[in-house]
């Protein structure tokens, strides 16, 4: 570099990895790591080393899109692939045997446990598990387990070396999908050996803002002679347009794309769901990196799916995000990790747990955690929750994909909080089987009818529309929608003008506009202005 002191460019990658895997949070907690690794990785490395056509085949087909095919964009690997199989049945030997151990205390409780003490059965709990589990009955006598995940987080189950980041130029939305590929070597691809936690990537990400010195970043994150021609195309030492803090009375809403909002007061910053585009020249605009406040007071997060947590976002964001306000989580279950504990592993700070009802009260701001129903298939799982936010006299509630199955629920929900001035409600009403997600940490194999009515699907118009006629909103903005082509690496969604979605949400927002409401499917960007009257006063 000719100059020491230096920017970081606005379109470098941090992707965050899992044993070549990019690292989504089924591979942070120990337990669904240990499945994914067998029933997922395992598996579509077997089969794309036995028929790389059919994958090659299929990544072209949109139809197949998100499904379990490797996306070598045309390329054969089936070398680096095979060797990759081999390297995780040695490296990954103990998550295997952990994720058998699940397998088979599983079938021990089905088999055993008939109603009488489990005191004995603990001895015959796999030895990879013992230590770790706590054998249960509910109140119809079915016999469960739970995982002390804070212990397997402290055990061998949960090795951070494994964990690696990429770094890499981004200049357009085209990325392959990113939970059935691997990432293999590529010359273009900086490889650093570090844990997500390493402080050196808060240290680069500042380095956006604020220029700094070359050498020591470099130094920070131990590149080698090797690296360092493609580690010097990162920065630059042109200083990024500065950011324009809110300062009037009112507020600003930003939307980022999908669901990812901002909204701020001159006193307090919240952001939700954050999953942000690169900046880079593209045909469809929209707010970056670069448009976020230099501190973010909340992070909000609403329930652990890929598109609502994603770490490549969360690192970029760690040095600056003050709080994290996650849904409490149920306390073991295989297909419910604790978000707390995981962010806490992976270096953030002050990450704060509510519950259904909770409140956050703040000066002039109150962020109220709201059940959040549906969209998980059926499955127990309690980290989710849909958020409130009083913030001076504006009343918005975040719905995120919440699936409005049982109105009577939000009726409760209604006595309690009131009228709302904005909803925000995801309408991804077709969603992905069970199995696309959690196929890999179920026990006993669902049938295909049964997966296919079990699904990941948000609220329809008819569920939509109750949640209008309950909140009353004066604007209704519907989100979430993952159109937004910079997310397509990690949705696997392509609407068409038939496609239900897009249907059902073209009719809540015509009812609602023919009831004199404001009403529009958000898509790219889109900042609001609100005055201390609730009166918008911009918008663009
Ligand atoms: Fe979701």
């Amino acid at each position: 570099m000719k100059q020491d002191l230096v920017y970081l460019k606005r379109n470098v990658v941090p992707e965050p990895l899992f044993a070549n895997w990019y690292a989504w949070s089924h591979l942070i907690s120990p337990a669904t790591a240990a499945m994914n690794i067998t029933d997922r990785h395992l598996k579509i490395m077997g089969s794309y080393i036995q028929a790389p056509q059919i994958h090659a085949a299929a990544v072209k087909n949109p139809k197949m899109l998100g499904g379990p095919f490797m996306d070598f964009e045309g390329q054969s690997k089936v070398d680096e692939v095979k060797k990759l199989k081999e390297d995780t049945l040695n490296d990954q030997h103990k998550m295997i045997v952990f994720s058998e151990a699940i397998r088979t205390l599983n079938r021990l409780l089905m088999s055993e446990a008939k109603g009488y003490s489990l005191d004995d059965l603990y001895e015959k709990v796999p030895e990879a598990l013992k230590g770790f589990v706590e054998l249960y009955y509910d109140v119809n006598n079915q016999p469960g387990f739970r995982f002390f995940e804070s212990l397997l987080y402290n055990s061998e189950y949960y090795d951070d070396s494994y964990q690696s980041i990429n770094l890499y130029l981004i200049t357009e939305d085209e990325r392959p999908f990113v939970l059935s590929t691997p990432r293999l070597d590529d010359d273009k691809i900086l490889s650093l050996n570090i844990p997500l936690r390493h402080e050196g990537i808060d240290e680069l990400f500042k380095m956006q803002r604020t220029p700094n010195s070359y050498t020591r970043i470099k130094e920070m994150l131990q590149v080698t002679p090797e690296q360092e021609h493609l580690f010097e195309t990162f920065f630059t030492e042109d200083a990024p347009v500065p950011y324009g803090k809110y300062e009037g009375d009112g507020i600003r809403s930003r939307y980022f794309g999908h669901a990812c909002i901002l909204v701020e007061t001159k006193d307090v910053s919240i952001l939700s769901d954050p999953v942000i585009s690169y900046g880079y020249d593209a045909e469809i605009s929209r707010y970056t990196y670069t448009d976020l406040p230099d501190e973010i007071d909340y992070v909000v997060i609403t329930h652990n799916h890929q598109d609502h947590i994603l770490f490549e976002t969360m690192l970029q964001l760690r040095h600056k995000v003050k709080n994290i306000i996650v849904p409490k989580n149920g306390g073991g279950n295989l297909q419910d990790p604790n978000l707390k504990l995981m962010f806490e592993v992976l270096g953030f700070k002050n990450i704060i747990e509510i519950g259904e009802m909770d409140k956050i009260e703040l000066p002039d701001c109150t962020i109220t955690g709201l059940p959040f129903l549906g969209e998980h298939a059926d499955l127990d799982i309690r980290t989710k929750l849909c958020h409130h936010v009083q913030l001076k006299h504006l009343s918005v509630l975040f719905a995120a994909d919440s699936s409005n199955i049982e109105p009577k629920i939000y009726e409760n929900v209604h006595k309690m909080v009131g009228d709302v001035d904005l909803l925000f409600l995801g309408m991804e009403c077709d969603g992905a089987p069970l199995t696309w997600l959690y196929g890999p940490l179920m026990t006993e194999q669902l049938d295909r009818d049964k997966d296919q009515s079990r699904r990941l699907a948000g609220s329809n118009y008819e569920k939509g529309i109750d949640l209008v006629d309950r909140f009353n909103p004066k604007e209704v903005y519907v989100y979430a929608m993952g159109q937004e082509p910079w997310l397509n690496y990690i949705m696997s969604v392509k609407y068409t003008e038939e496609s239900n979605p897009i249907v059902a949400s073209n009719k809540l927002i015509n009812e609602c506009k023919s009831r004199g409401i404001f009403a529009e499917r958000l898509f790219g960007e889109k900042d609001t202005l609100y005055n201390n009257n609730l009166e918008v006063v911009e918008t663009n």
